[in-house]
């Protein structure tokens, strides 16, 4: 009897520790990538960057992969990264991509691979942010400030509603610091070195 006890203890403890990833969603700008990182060192986690991941995969950066494959081919490898992470990941933070969930029904994935959480931004606070990443980033290349807000403005509009299916929304116009001890809250996790 004590037997089965056992068996079943640690079958629910594989269950609750394989759900162990915590994957960040939001727009571009939101704070993923600087969130992730400090995270995976708090809690001794493995960071993964899905743009990375990508990149390492085709062998070029993802302005290059968008210039020359276009976005939809972008958007198939953003889909078949999850399909390989979900079968074999566990202990992550997942910084994805600010189109990941938005495309292919994503979000789904991204909600039966681990925690999601939404970091949360307003438009203000994004384009601020991404005046100065706009060379790196193919969606926003060569925007002025006005058709950058626009941009923003609108795109977030029509994402949010897959962001929103995250199964955590934090805010994310604050500091980093504080955006972190708000995921360990909401979480009950431990988020302080
Ligand atoms: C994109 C966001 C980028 C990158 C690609 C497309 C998007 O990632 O995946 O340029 O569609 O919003 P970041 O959110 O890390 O900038």
């Amino acid at each position: 009897m004590t037997r089965v006890w056992y068996n079943l203890f640690s079958y629910f403890l594989g269950q609750f520790e394989r759900g162990m990833n915590i994957i960040l969603v939001g727009f571009m700008g939101s704070g993923k990538s600087t969130v992730a990182v400090s995270l995976a060192e708090v809690l001794g986690f493995q960071y993964i960057d899905a743009d990375t991941l990508i990149s390492k995969i085709s062998g070029m950066g993802i302005p290059q992969i968008f210039q020359i494959y276009g976005e939809k081919y972008f958007r198939q490898q953003e889909k078949k990264i999850i399909s390989d992470l979900l079968t074999e990941t566990d202990h992550c933070i997942l910084s994805t991509g600010g189109g990941m969930p938005c495309y292919n029904n994503l979000i789904i994935q991204l909600n039966s691979f681990g925690v999601t959480v939404y970091l949360k931004c307003s438009t203000d606070v994004l384009v601020q942010r991404l005046k100065n990443g706009r060379e790196d980033r193919p969606l926003i290349k060569g925007l002025d400030d006005s058709a950058l807000h626009h941009f923003v403005s609108e795109k977030l509009a029509e994402r949010s509603i897959y962001y929103e299916q995250a199964q955590f929304v934090v805010d994310a116009d604050k500091e980093v610091q504080e955006i972190i001890q708000e995921i360990g809250n909401r979480l009950n996790i431990n988020t302080t070195l």
